[in-house]
């Protein structure tokens, strides 16, 4: 068995596996559309996470993972628990990068639609400031954004993924804007005092 990570999978790596290898899928885009109120956010108020959306010519890049026959059941299970907020099962076709390797099928988790915490596109703005608010039981909604970004340009420099690294860019500035704001207001706050 074979599953191919494109989120969260690429960077955290808590179950065992053979062999890895980055490549990629056919005909989709990599989308900050799924929400998350299990891991980088809470009900109610969620994080985003990524799912993948259909998108004609264009590929998403990220790790297959080969897993042990006698281990399939038992990561199966704990990888079902781990994406169960919105994500299903499915199956396509992964090409490594090595090109001398042949492409074969690999499961995948992602989150369509009509599952209940698909939040879909919005502007950047307010994906980047939702990222920037949210946080729930695995971590900083942040910490998931630029773990991603940081992963995805180690392991393949030479395909940029445009939406990824642009909500990066983003939220690392409203961060910025936070920090030298509170700085201000503190020294607000000293000055008034003395
Ligand atoms: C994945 O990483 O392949 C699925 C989505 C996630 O867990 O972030």
């Amino acid at each position: 068995m074979w599953i191919f990570g494109y989120g969260s999978l690429v960077w955290k790596v808590d179950f065992p596996f053979e062999t890895q290898l980055v490549g990629h899928i056919k005909d989709y885009s990599r989308r900050f559309w799924q929400g998350s109120t299990d891991h980088r956010g809470v009900p109610g108020k969620p994080g985003r996470v990524v799912t993948l959306v259909k998108d004609p010519g264009n590929s998403v890049w990220g790790v297959a993972y080969k897993i042990r026959d006698d281990l399939r059941e038992d990561v199966k299970r704990r990888l079902d628990i781990r994406e169960q907020g919105g994500y299903n099962t499915s199956f396509v076709m992964f090409y490594p990068r090595e090109v001398e390797k042949e492409p074969f099928l690999s499961m995948l988790y992602v989150g369509t639609e009509d599952n209940p915490n698909f939040l879909g596109p919005a502007p950047m703005a307010e994906i980047a400031q939702q990222i920037l608010m949210s946080s729930g039981p695995s971590g900083q909604n942040t910490e998931y954004l630029f773990e991603l970004a940081n992963t995805m340009r180690r392991l393949v420099p030479e395909a940029p993924d445009q939406h990824l690294y642009t909500l990066e860019e983003m939220v690392r500035e409203l961060l910025i804007l936070c920090s030298s704001s509170s700085n201000n207001s503190s020294n607000g706050s000293v000055v008034r005092a003395q």
